[in-house]
C-alpha cells in the first residue's frame, strides 16, 4: 500500500483528501466555472464527491495515482486539487488541476502543480508528466508553461464536452528537464496536523 505523504510548498499544504472534504469539494468543483473547463458534471450531484474521494484513495493506495488536495497552509481552507493519474508501465503521470473561483490568478495552481510534478519525479520515480487543457481555457496552458512543461500539440476534437467538440492541447515535462524548474516541495513528516 502506498502511503501519500504531505506535500509544502510556500504557500499551500497538499495533503490527501479525507471524506470531511467532500461537501467543499462539491461545492467548489459545483461552480459552473470549474465544470466548463473539465470533465465534471454540472450541476454536481450529491454523493458524488464521497465517490470520487474514495475512488481517488484507493487508487493511489494501489500507486495507479497521487492525488492531493490543496489547502492554504495559513488556515488549512481546501482550495483546490491536483493529482497524478499513473501509468506505471510507462513510468508516466497525467497531470490535472483545479482552484476555487475565489482563488484564481493567484498562482495557485503553478505552486501545487509545481510540487506534484516534484514530486511524481522524486519521489515516484516518474520519467514524464503531462497534461492536456481545452485549447479554450489559455489560463491552463500558463500554468502548464510555468511549470516548465513544453507544448506538444494541439489534439483536433479530442473531447467532447456538452455536446461539443473541443480542441485539447498538450504538453508535458521529461525528468532529465525537471531540475529546470526546482523541487519547489518538501515532504512534511507524517503526523504533522493539516
Ligand atoms: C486553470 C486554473 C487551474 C488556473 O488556476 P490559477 O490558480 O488561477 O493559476 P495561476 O494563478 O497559477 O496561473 C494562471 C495564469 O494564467 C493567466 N491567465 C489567466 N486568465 C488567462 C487568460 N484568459 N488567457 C491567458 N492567460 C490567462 C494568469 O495571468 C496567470 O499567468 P501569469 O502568472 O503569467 O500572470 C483555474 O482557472 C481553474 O481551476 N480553472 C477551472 C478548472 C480547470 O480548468 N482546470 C484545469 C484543467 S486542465
Amino acid at each position: 500500500m502506498v502511503q501519500q505523504p504531505v506535500l509544502a510548498t510556500d504557500r499551500l499544504l497538499l495533503r490527501p483528501y479525507t471524506l470531511e472534504d467532500a461537501r467543499a469539494v462539491q461545492r467548489l468543483c459545483g461552480d459552473y466555472a470549474v465544470s466548463a473547463t473539465t470533465l465534471l458534471p454540472y450541476p454536481y450531484p450529491d454523493g458524488l464527491a464521497e465517490v470520487w474521494i474514495a475512488s481517488l484513495n484507493e487508487s493511489t493506495e494501489r500507486g495507479a495515482a497521487a492525488a492531493f488536495a490543496v489547502t492554504l497552509a495559513r488556515d488549512g481552507a481546501l482550495i483546490g486539487g491536483a493529482r497524478l493519474r499513473i501509468e506505471g508501465d510507462h513510468a508516466r503521470g497525467e497531470l490535472g488541476f483545479w482552484i476555487a473561483k475565489s482563488c484564481w490568478d493567484r498562482g495557485y495552481a503553478t505552486e501545487a502543480a509545481r510540487a506534484v510534478i516534484g514530486y511524481g519525479f522524486s519521489a515516484l520515480g516518474l520519467h514524464r508528466v503531462y497534461a492536456m487543457h481545452f485549447s479554450r481555457n489559455p489560463a491552463s496552458g500558463r500554468v502548464m508553461a510555468k511549470c516548465g512543461m513544453v507544448h506538444e500539440g494541439l489534439l483536433r476534437g479530442h473531447i467532447k464536452k456538452w455536446g461539443v467538440y473541443e480542441d485539447v492541447d498538450i504538453w508535458a515535462i521529461l525528468s532529465e528537464q525537471a531540475g529546470l524548474t526546482g523541487p519547489h516541495v518538501s515532504l512534511v513528516p507524517s503526523g504533522v496536523p493539516v
